[in-house]
């Protein structure tokens, strides 16, 4: 069995002995978990297909789901593709190093089990100093999967990667909680006009702004294939019970559990009459940002309160919650 160790990154002592030891485990094909800007990533080299096939093990993800590969910058992002559209190049310019994934033509050295057999593979330049440094230090492109078991939550603080892969993984490097909290936006470049194929921090709005219109089909609507497995339903849920209630329907649903005897707790953006602030009432950010930095944690620390229901009041229909409406729709479906 493999003992879990957690490194505090967040002294320069802690740092340079974190990343010593995760260069080492990295370099020799072993698997690290570290903190990005949006999620902890469990990274694995790239170009090393036992490497990779290690993630999809510890993370028990279906051989189907393609992951990310995080560079250190453009230029690497370039090598490991046959097309770097003007697209592309303009994107990076604005968005990396950031929370911006783009699907583009792959080359064959990148392993087809990085890729889930298919001809393209997700580049990403990450935003946060830690996941930089491993990146500049080991000299590898890391393969890396968000660092929780396959359907669970995605972990943005150290605790839930240990949660979740505890004595499954050798290192995870602590960082702290993570800044933005949803995982990043993924859009298909490799088609014409590009696609949407997980709405993220970056809102489709942005990106439009740069390179004009992009399809949408992977974000609330069902898409009709699947493009991309993280439009798999219920793909990011905790293990409680989740629903969705309407605001105005909120008051009538928690007298019904009530009745029922469950015990239940409410998360909401927005203040609701007679709900007093507290364990069982938990108001989150009323602006997008900073209640995707907070909407996972929370749920993370909901999931072990021994509830019956977590109940979450309905997000705005406005584009600049779409990515958390995305993640609450699939926390909650019930299959
Ligand atoms: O913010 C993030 O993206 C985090 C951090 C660690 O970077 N990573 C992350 O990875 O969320 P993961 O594996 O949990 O989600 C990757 C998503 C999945 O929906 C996957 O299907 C999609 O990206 N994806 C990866 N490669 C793809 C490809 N070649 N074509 C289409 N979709 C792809
Ligand atoms: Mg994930």
């Amino acid at each position: 069995m493999t003992t879990t160790r957690v490194v505090d990154v967040s002294g320069s002592a802690g740092l340079q002995q974190g990343l010593r030891e995760a260069v080492r485990i990295l370099r020799e094909g072993g698997v690290v978990a570290f903190p990005t800007e949006t999620v902890y990533g469990l990274g694995a080299d790239a170009r090393n297909p036992d490497a990779v096939r290690e993630i999809f093990r510890i993370k028990g993800r279906p051989a189907v789901n393609p992951v990310i590969v995080h560079v250190p910058d453009a230029q690497l992002a370039r090598e490991l593709v046959t097309a770097w559209p003007r697209q592309a190049e303009i994107l990076a310019e604005r968005f990396w190093p950031g929370p911006l994934s783009m699907v583009l033509p792959k080359k064959n050295e990148v392993p087809d089990v990085v890729t889930a057999g298919g001809p393209t593979v997700a580049l990403r330049v990450p935003a946060h100093p830690v996941a930089r440094a491993l990146l500049c230090e080991s000299r590898l492109a890391l393969a890396a999967p968000s660092a929780n078991r396959s359907c669970h939550l995605s972990p943005t603080r150290a605790e839930h990667v240990l949660g979740d892969l505890r004595d499954r993984i050798p290192l995870i490097l602590d960082g702290g909680q993570t800044s933005g909290g949803l995982e990043s936006t993924v859009v298909d470049l490799s088609r014409d006009p590009p696609r949407l194929l997980r709405p993220g921090l970056i809102s489709p709005g942005e990106i439009e702004q740069i390179i004009g219109p992009i399809q949408r089909g992977g974000s609330e609507d069902r898409p009709s294939v699947l493009a991309s497995p993280g439009l798999l339903e219920r793909h990011y849920a905790p293990r409680t019970l989740l629903e969705v209630a309407e605001p105005a329907e909120i008051h009538r649903r928690l007298a019904e559990l009530d009745r029922q005897g469950l015990r239940f707790a409410v998360v909401s953006h927005q203040a609701l009459e007679g709900l007093p602030v507290g364990d069982r009432f938990i108001l989150l950010g009323g602006d997008p940002v900073a209640y995707s930095r907070d909407f996972y944690a929370t749920l993370h620390w909901l999931d072990h309160q021994g509830l019956d229901r977590i109940v979450v009041c309905q997000l705005p229909a406005g584009e600049d919650w779409l990515a958390l409406r995305d993640r609450l729709r699939r926390a909650a479906h019930p299959g």
